[in-house]
């Protein structure tokens, strides 16, 4: 047990709000996805690998869990050019597939993955994400399950860091200064 608690980001999000809204957007996928078939769920590393462990065990359909990696930040700076860490390991041509996001900031990371993943033809492609940021109009994307619209600041928590910091605290922070 870390003993400053008092240098613990403040909350934004709630671990009891992340489980009701986890709890309601697995109930709709699930409802949207009961006639499917197979669903691959596609998490995109790190950011949402408690997101989409905690997703993933409460859907109702067939599913497989899928990985890749992405790097779109240098050290939580400013957004960059998107690159290719690390591919899936299974082709998803002809088969559902849910991206499952941490959190949209520019969109730029979520743009790539739709452009290169509708690229190999799968039957239907959506987006899920914990979290939005509020961003010009003109600047918004669509998400097909989100989460929670957050202010335009930089969070930390339930998967999310800042550094490699605060990734496993249980609700999602604010990081000051
Ligand atoms: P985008 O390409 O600008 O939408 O950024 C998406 C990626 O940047 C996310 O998948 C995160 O990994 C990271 N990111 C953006 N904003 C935050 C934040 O507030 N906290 C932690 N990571 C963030
Ligand atoms: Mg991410």
């Amino acid at each position: 047990m870390p003993a400053d608690r008092g240098s613990l980001p403040p909350v934004l999000i709630s671990q009891e709000q992340i489980d009701r809204r986890v709890d309601e957007l697995a109930a709709q996928i699930s409802r949207d996805y009961a006639d499917a078939g197979e669903l691959v769920l596609v998490g995109v590393l790190k950011g949402a690998f408690i997101f989409l462990a905690d997703l993933s065990r409460r859907l109702t359909v067939e599913r497989r869990i899928e990985f890749i990696a992405l790097s779109s930040y240098r050290d939580g700076a400013v957004s960059g050019a998107v690159r290719l860490l690390m591919d899936l390991r299974t082709p998803v041509q002809g088969r559902h597939v849910l991206i499952v996001e941490d959190i949209v900031d520019s969109a730029h990371t979520l743009e790539y993955l739709v452009d290169m993943l509708q690229a190999r033809g799968p039957a239907s492609l959506r987006c899920c994400a914990l979290v939005r940021k509020q961003k010009a109009p003109e600047a918004q994307v669509d998400v097909d399950y989100l989460g929670f619209e957050i202010p335009d600041r930089w969070v930390v928590g339930y998967g999310l860091d800042y550094r490699e910091r605060h990734r496993t605290l249980p609700y999602i922070g604010l990081l000051e200064g």
